[in-house]
């Protein structure tokens, strides 16, 4: 949710401002916008649209500077255009910031300074923020503490860096519940919402935490709060490659990061499976497995694909650990008073690590004093950081828009905590070598449902021109039909609903027509026979049928106009296998219509505002 770089060094900062935005873009596409500071000159380029379109606009001015900041907005106040988008300035040009969050209250900030004679240009809440800080320097403070008065102001969430043409050695970034790093460099440093940005540059990173500020200068960086109060910061190397977030000869990191399954499946059991035991080994969790383990309730919470695979996990944890466990959309559970206790284990699970809604659960769990455990993709992400100990997915960088692959380690990473948990309750060492040896065989079975491609793209061809799916399942198969309907309607805007499968006859029965495809997860499992008869039903009533199912389903053809066969796993592992022909089904109706699968409209990879 909006992506946010800045460079202080010696070189011309404009081309790593464009590189770093380019890599941030999967955050927010609506407009983009640089800011520069060039020996007292100081210029904003900014634009609706792409940052490709900002690229075009910088080199037609062939800037150079040693000191900017760029902006990719995913907009929230304020409609995307030029006038919205950042950086924004102060009346006089000298002063640039941009910003990342909602700043809640700034409609009180804005009449005040209205009245003081302050004039606004945009609709945006985060103009506030400059003029505020410029109210602050013009009392005689220096660009640090007018900074942090102006933050002491305002309620909501930022993720800012300001720089100021007076004071142009300096690059200042402060954060509160939206992401930032500082990168440092020789005779270099920068500032980034995400570290993406600056792999080309450096892995020298500082996260800074909520209520931090960070003064950067070429030569190096001091972190203080909002209050003033110096903090000695951890330097971090990051071990991610610039390779890991190209497409690699792909056309769309969706489809890349869907073709890398077998290996980010894999990826996240790696080292952890212990054969002979028949369980899990987990170091991130070891210290508070106690605790788990005596848990009188689980808690899993989240938000949209997370949800999800927090649905599966639902199925996996009470089928074989019988601890009670619910899930929790997380912009619910942190509104609802939840009643939760110190025996209560809240796990949150996110592949960013970012979303607002589920770090403000997690906060919420940690309050009333529930173990509160992560499960994350990105490494050193805030979720990651603040949970009391977690489990890393290690998908690698998921950059499209639509979650595949962080989805499938997600489920992996799940069972790895299912199996770990139920070894040390009832589950025998001989049932834990089954769910070892199936583990173990899932890249392969993967690599198997990949191969189905072409044939997903033929069907994908026959239904692009739908505009309603349904998407039915029981049990394990209700998450999966879930989330192939989330998958089909942010990457190809057509409307798609899922449901449990018997739930059809009670309401949406009555869409069924012949203009109307059905998508039935109907594996060989234990509600095979139930959810054959609900195919039959869609059959009679018209509707158009296609079924992921297993490979020595041969009766199904007789029923369905497409089947879509997978190969067979344990019952809590199929819904990894069954979910990969619904994101590539997804993925080449998007395609043939023409959309932009890895930045659908409207949508961000990382959504850090309520
Ligand atoms: O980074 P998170 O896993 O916390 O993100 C949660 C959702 O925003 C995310 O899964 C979203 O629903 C995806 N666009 C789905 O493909």
């Amino acid at each position: 949710m909006c992506g946010i770089v800045g460079y202080i060094g010696k070189k011309n900062c404009v081309p790593i401002l464009i590189n770093g935005l380019k890599r941030l873009e999967y955050r927010g596409y609506d407009s983009a916008g640089i800011g520069i500071i060039n020996n007292g000159n100081s210029k904003i380029v900014k634009n609706k649209g792409k940052v490709s379109v900002l690229e075009e606009n910088v080199n037609n001015l062939q800037l150079t500077a040693n000191i900017g900041i760029g902006h990719t907005r995913w907009a929230t106040h304020g409609i995307p255009n030029e006038i919205n988008a950042h950086p924004h300035s102060n009346e006089s040009g000298s002063l640039f910031i941009i910003h990342n969050g909602i700043i809640e209250n700034y409609r009180t900030i804005k009449t005040d300074l209205q009245n003081l004679g302050y004039k606004f240009t945009s609709d945006t809440d985060s103009e506030v923020l400059v003029h505020l800080i410029d109210y602050f320097i013009n009392k005689g403070y220096d660009l640090c503490k007018a900074v942090q008065f102006a933050l002491n102001e305002v309620v909501g969430t930022y993720g800012i860096a300001v720089i100021y043409n007076n004071e142009p050695d300096k690059l200042i970034a402060a954060r509160k519940g939206s992401p930032l790093v500082v990168g440092l460099g020789e005779n270099e440093n920068f500032i980034a919402s995400d570290v993406s940005a600056l792999l080309s540059y450096t892995k020298q990173i500082v996260y800074l935490d909520d209520g931090e500020l960070a003064v950067i200068t070429k030569d190096g960086f001091t972190v203080k709060t909002i209050s003033d109060k110096e903090i000695q910061k951890e330097v971090h190397e990051i071990s991610i490659s610039l390779e890991e977030i190209d497409k690699s000869g792909y056309p769309h990191f969706m489809l890349k990061e869907i073709m890398e399954q077998p290996d980010s499946v894999w990826n996240s059991m790696r080292g952890r499976l212990l054969h002979e035991e028949g369980t899990a080994k987990l170091g991130g969790i070891s210290e508070v497995m106690d605790r788990l383990v005596n848990s009188n309730r689980i808690i899993l919470s989240a938000c949209g694909t997370s949800w999800h695979a927090g649905l599966v996990g639902e199925y996996m944890i009470e089928n074989l650990t019988q601890i009670p466990t619910e899930v929790e959309y997380a912009s619910e559970f942190r509104y609802r008073n939840p009643i939760i206790s110190k025996d209560d284990t809240v796990i949150l699970i996110s592949q960013s690590g970012e979303t607002a809604d589920t770090l403000a659960a997690l906060r919420e769990a940690k309050n009333r004093g529930a173990l509160v455990l992560g499960i994350c993709n990105v490494v050193g992400s805030t979720i990651a950081r603040e949970s009391e100990a977690g489990v890393y997915i290690h998908a690698g960088p998921e950059i499209g828009v639509a979650s595949t692959k962080a989805f499938t380690s997600q489920l992996v990473v799940l069972a790895l905590i299912t199996l770990l948990v139920a070894r040390k309750k009832n589950l025998s060492a001989a049932e834990g070598r089954v769910i070892v040896e199936a583990l173990q065989d899932l890249p392969e079975k993967v690599y198997q449902c990949l191969k189905l491609n072409e044939t997903i793209e033929q069907i994908a061809n026959e239904f692009k021109d739908a505009s309603n799916f349904l998407y039915l399942g029981r049990g394990y198969n209700f998450p999966v039909a879930l989330e192939g309907a989330l998958k089909l309607k942010e990457i190809s805007y057509i409307h798609a609903e899922g449901y449990p499968a018997a739930e059809m006859k009670h309401g949406p029965i009555a869409l069924i027509d012949e203009n109307l495809p059905v998508v039935f997860i109907a594996p060989k499992d234990s509600t095979y026979e139930k959810v054959v008869s609900n195919i039959e039903e869609v059959k009679a009533r018209g509707g158009r049928l296609i079924a992921i199912a297993s490979e020595n389903d041969n009766d199904i053809d007789e029923l369905v106009d497409y089947s879509i066969k997978i190969p067979d796993t344990v019952e809590m592992l199929r819904p990894i296998l069954t979910s990969i022909p619904l994101q590539l089904l997804a993925y080449h109706i998007a395609v043939k219509k023409g959309l932009n699968v890895d930045q659908p409209r409207n949508l961000a990879k990382s959504v850090t505002v309520e």
